[in-house]
């Protein structure tokens, strides 16, 4: 009874084996079977009831159960295993032999690098390059630049007024006031940096943009001075050469005062859709410093004097690169920033 019971637990034993999907089911075979409350273990304990004399057979016959079973659970295990490993190899597999990807190197902003060759072009003729506050009084703002309270400039740019009683700059030409205090004359300078208008922002307005201020301040400084330095700082950028005019421009900071215009970079002159037919694109406002200014700034307007330009850095990359929205420039959008 007992043998045929042990054909039939092996049978049974190895048929799961077979059957089992993956090594769970293995172990459960192996705790019912081989374990201490499995079906081995089971006759085992009925082994005392055998007559002796049949008793040894039925041991062999035990044992080459127990490795029969033994033996093939090793196996599936091992089949398991090696299959576990494999979907594993499958999953990192790495091909070394393709080309690495390429390393996408970051790039500057454009005006970032308009604003880095010109500085070097104005360091290469001896101007030193001067940061001012954001935030700026009201007095190097406007007052120190001739523009008095009330005075309708205070107009032409809408102020983010703060709560303390000063504004956000809102052109860096309050940078020259602090040259002139800081350096006194003779003076050369520039200032390069961010300025704010509260307006309303569209394709070709925001309320943040860059400038850059220059001054020098030297004796008997004329408007030669003024057109030679304005010409190559425009070869420089534009690197050709570029034909300029003066137009009679107000800023109460410069007296006179003027809108230096560069013939048409795309049509030369002749006149196209860009320079809205005129053949000049204007550039950038000028003039000779006021007396009063230099006043302002500690120095002596009847031994000194000096000109005054003052360079839209954001204008002039849209006109550089061809940008239409101004927008762009500040929206961090990666498709934009790539191709610079
Ligand atoms: N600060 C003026 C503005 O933002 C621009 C300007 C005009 C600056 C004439 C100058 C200058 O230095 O001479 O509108």
């Amino acid at each position: 009874m007992l043998p045929a019971k042990l054909e039939e637990i092996e049978s049974s034993a190895l048929a799961a084996i077979e059957a089992a999907a993956g090594e769970e089911a293995i172990e459960q075979v192996r705790v019912e079977v081989l374990g201490r409350k499995g079906a081995l273990a089971a006759i085992s304990k009925e082994m005392g009831k055998v007559p002796p004399a049949e008793r040894a057979a039925l041991g062999k016959l035990l044992n080459r159960v127990k490795e029969a079973v033994e033996g093939r659970l090793a196996a599936r295990q091992e089949e398991f295993a090696a299959r576990a490993l494999q979907a594993r190899l499958d999953a990192e597999w790495l091909d070394l032999t393709l080309p690495a990807p390429g390393v996408r190197m970051g790039s500057l902003h454009p005006i970032t690098q308009i604003q880095t060759e010109i500085e070097d072009l104005f360091i290469s003729m001896g101007f030193t390059v001067l940061d001012g506050p954001e935030c700026e009084t009201e007095y190097r703002n406007f007052d120190a630049l001739n523009i008095p309270p009330h005075h309708p400039a205070r107009d032409m740019q809408d102020t983010f007024w703060l709560a303390n009683g000063h504004l956000l700059r809102t052109h860096t030409s309050p940078v020259q006031v602090r040259g002139m205090e800081k350096l006194g004359p003779p003076l050369r300078m520039i200032a390069p940096g961010r300025v704010f208008r509260n307006e309303s922002v569209d394709a070709s307005h925001e309320h943040t943009f860059y400038q850059l201020e220059g001054m020098m301040v030297d004796r008997d400084v004329s408007v030669a001075h003024l057109l030679y330095f304005m010409k190559t700082l425009l070869t420089g950028i534009f690197h050709r050469e570029v034909t300029v005019r003066l137009r009679p421009g107000y800023f109460p900071f410069v007296e006179p005062g003027f809108e230096l215009d560069i013939a048409c970079l795309i049509c030369g002159g002749g006149g196209c859709p860009v320079c809205k037919q005129s053949g000049w694109l204007e550039l950038l406002p000028c003039g000779l410093v006021h007396p009063n200014v230099l006043r302002f700034g500690g120095i002596d307007p009847e031994d000194w004097n000096g000109f005054a330009f003052g360079l839209g850095l954001t204008r002039l990359a849209m006109m550089k690169y061809a940008i239409a929205d101004i927008r762009l420039l500040q929206s961090g959008d990666l498709r934009f920033l790539r191709q610079f």
